[in-house]
């Protein structure tokens, strides 16, 4: 089983989930991708130390074979990235456009998943509501699962994370304009599966 985390950075999945690192430490393969910056050593130390693999990498343009992956997850990436482009120039160092990112992104994603695996999408800190009026019927994923708000707790659970790692959050969110509505800020899971 390989496990792709695409923005790793801060809080690698297997820290917010112990069975997650069991998987890792008992067989699984984890291969970990986003841009460098002036941190990345520390990722990439926390990612040896699980024996998984780090690869640099953009969601735009993954670093990673063809139907390779049978889980990926993207945690918070979405949402900072989203913000990061009214900047155009991010803190990572690259230049964003949108639209045109954001479909280069799930293509890439669907390309890299095997047929049957999962993509688990969580918006937490910043949650990218507007992924969830994608079509994604036009990269081959299906949304399989959508969990939102306190339901969120639930993906948690089967997967071995925390409810609070999941709710600390809460008090964070930040950037959404205060125009949007409560619900347009809460946090979600998204499971996509490849058809
Ligand atoms: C808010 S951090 C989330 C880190 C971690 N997933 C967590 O939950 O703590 C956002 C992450 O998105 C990554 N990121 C931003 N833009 C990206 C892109 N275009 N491709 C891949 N990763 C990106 C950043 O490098 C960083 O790792």
């Amino acid at each position: 089983m390989r496990i792709v985390e695409v923005g790793p950075h801060y809080t690698p999945i297997y820290e917010y989930s112990p069975v997650i690192r069991d998987r890792i430490r008992t067989g699984s393969s984890y291969i970990g991708t986003c841009p460098s910056n002036k941190w990345i050593d520390y990722t990439i130390e926390k990612i040896k130390g699980v024996g998984g693999e780090f690869i640099e990498g953009m969601i735009q343009k993954l670093p990673l074979e063809s139907d390779s992956a049978d889980e990926i997850w993207v945690m918070d990436v979405f949402g900072s990235w989203y913000f990061k482009y009214d900047v155009k120039k991010t803190q990572d160092g690259f230049v964003c456009s949108r639209e045109e990112d954001f479909h280069k992104a799930f293509h890439e994603l669907a390309r890299v998943l095997k047929p049957r695996g999962k993509i688990i999408i969580g918006e937490l800190l910043t949650p990218h509501v507007q992924i969830l009026d994608e079509d994604f019927s036009h990269y081959g994923l299906t949304v399989e699962e959508f969990f939102q708000g306190n339901q969120t707790v639930e993906l948690g659970t089967r997967y071995g994370i925390d409810p609070d790692s999941i709710t600390e959050f809460d008090f964070f969110h930040f950037g959404l304009s205060d125009t949007q509505s409560k619900a347009n800020r809460e946090r979600f899971f998204l499971v996509l599966t490849k058809t």
